[in-house]
């Protein structure tokens, strides 16, 4: 998926940014929906495969301290060019999410984002990544997902099931499923099944 990533930032094909625009109210409300059961000030947010760092920075807008990681320097340039240009401080680092603690983010996180990385990654990247999210975040974490579903041929991210995602996430509870419809979908996403998935960290792990 690595290079599958950084050919499509290098020629610029980034589909997945036409959905979150059109995606965009219901994602508002999602992140609404985060910071009502919670108190201000909201703590810390990982937006794992930031990408241009638009989630990123519509969180750090919010105020959250935000973390994005993304594994094409490409896209973190963007990212950091689109928070400079908002007034917004993210700390925006290269690298993956298989080793997390290799890339001295710190831990607490409380908010985690994945919209679209999980379901590329074979299983031993998924579980890594699980082990990885497990070790950085704080019990009673929320963890936001888009995935699509399972079936793509590469070299699309192959896609994954409610199950697959519990399986890398064991000690988190799936909360909320919601089918993205093909209508808000460009057209090379259209048959791609895609869905938000809400899972909660349980409050006395560690
Ligand atoms: C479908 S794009 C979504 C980008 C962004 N979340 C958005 O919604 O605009 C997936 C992102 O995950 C990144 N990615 C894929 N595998 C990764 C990994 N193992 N570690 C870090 N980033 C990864 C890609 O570079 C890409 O930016």
């Amino acid at each position: 998926m690595n290079l599958f990533y950084r050919l499509a930032y290098a020629v610029g094909f980034k589909p997945w940014e036409q959905a979150s625009e059109k995606e965009a109210a219901r994602i508002a409300a999602m992140f609404d929906r985060e910071q009502a059961e919670r108190e201000p000030p909201y703590g810390k947010a990982l937006d794992l495969g930031c990408g241009t760092g638009r989630h990123a920075v519509g969180l750090a807008r919010r105020g959250w301290q935000v973390t994005g990681v993304d594994l094409v320097p490409k896209a973190l340039r963007a990212a950091r060019q689109r928070a400079r240009a908002a007034g917004v401080d993210i700390n925006f680092v290269n690298g993956d999410v298989t080793g997390l603690r290799n890339l001295a983010i710190g831990s607490g996180f409380n908010f985690v984002l994945d919209f679209g990385l999980f379901h590329g990654l074979n299983d031993a990247q998924r579980a890594a990544m699980g082990r990885e999210v497990n070790a950085v975040t704080a019990p009673g974490a929320t963890l936001l997902m888009i995935a699509w579903a399972p079936g793509r041929r590469p070299p699309l991210p192959r896609g994954a099931s409610r199950a697959d995602i519990e399986a890398a996430f064991p000690g988190w509870t799936t909360i909320a499923e919601d089918a993205i419809p093909a209508s808000a979908l460009p057209r090379p996403l259209k048959n791609a099944g895609p869905r938000f998935y809400r899972l909660r960290r349980a409050s006395n792990a560690d």
